[in-house]
């Protein structure tokens, strides 16, 4: 089916999701938005957040699109749930990737690094009443600011990331679970933080999930279709697309 793939996230964080997806999918082509005019989602209250996303939602679905995926924990938790009970096409969300951090899990903890939104949502307390057997909870304060600044790495995100770790890492830990689109950006930051432990994001589950339920209804573009995307923004487009593009190139795929 020649019909795009829609894909946001509240900013640059969806980026690491697009990456993902389009090395996964090569085939097909994919509208991102980013509402970097509205991030961060991540200290807005449910009913701000799903006014912002029903805005995103509501461009993407002008454009035809035959699924969408939300790039993003924040607004999945807060309105994926409401979405698929509205629209006739797929809704795939995401979440942080808890099960796979619990199998790693030897005699010490599972930090788990969210917005606070995503961590005060019933969504993330469900998950946590399945998976959640030694992990904490860990509220990324600042972490988005910084990201959608452009300050990637460098002084000021370290020095956020060690205010918020340094404490938690005093005690055994064994995998940090990346539970915002936005931190697979900041892997090297975090690697230089909490040097040596697993940091686990859900990016790769996700897009091999959107890839099943494409295959599922049977709505994947042809091997000889010619795939792409397009970066939009609802910001400062002279701002936030050259650093969209830019992320586009140093985002790590997880897929081989
Ligand atoms: N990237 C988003 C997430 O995955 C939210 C970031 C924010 O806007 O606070 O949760």
């Amino acid at each position: 089916m020649d019909r795009p793939i829609g894909i946001f996230d509240s900013g640059l964080g969806g980026i690491s999701v697009l990456k993902e997806a389009v090395h996964l999918l090569p085939n097909e082509y994919f509208i991102f938005y980013g509402d970097n005019k509205n991030s961060p989602y991540g200290i807005k209250t449910r009913e701000q957040i799903d006014t912002c996303v029903q805005r995103v939602v509501d461009r993407l679905l002008q454009r035809n699109v035959k699924v969408l995926l939300i790039a993003c924990n924040t607004a999945t938790a807060a309105s994926a749930q409401r979405l698929r009970g509205e629209l006739t096409i797929p809704v795939i969300g995401m979440e942080p990737a808890l099960k796979p951090a619990h199998e790693l899990r030897h005699s010490g903890q599972i930090l788990v690094f969210a917005t606070p939104a995503t961590l005060h949502m019933d969504k993330f307390r469900h998950l946590m009443e399945l998976y959640g057997e030694g992990a904490v909870p860990v509220e990324g304060y600042g972490v988005v600011e910084c990201i959608e600044a452009g300050q990637v790495s460098g002084e000021k995100i370290l020095s956020v990331l060690h205010s918020i770790f340094d404490e938690h890492l005093k005690k055994k830990t064994d995998a940090i679970v990346l539970g915002c689109t936005h931190y697979p950006l900041i892997r090297q930051a975090l690697a230089q933080v909490a040097p040596g432990i697993p940091l686990i994001d859900g990016n790769l589950g996700t897009v091999r999930q959107l890839r099943r339920v494409l295959e599922r209804n049977g709505c994947l573009r042809p091997p000889e279709a010619t795939g792409g995307y397009e970066l939009h923004t609802t910001g400062d487009a002279s701002v936030f697309l050259p650093r969209m593009r830019m992320l586009m190139e140093l985002a790590p795929v997880t897929a081989q």
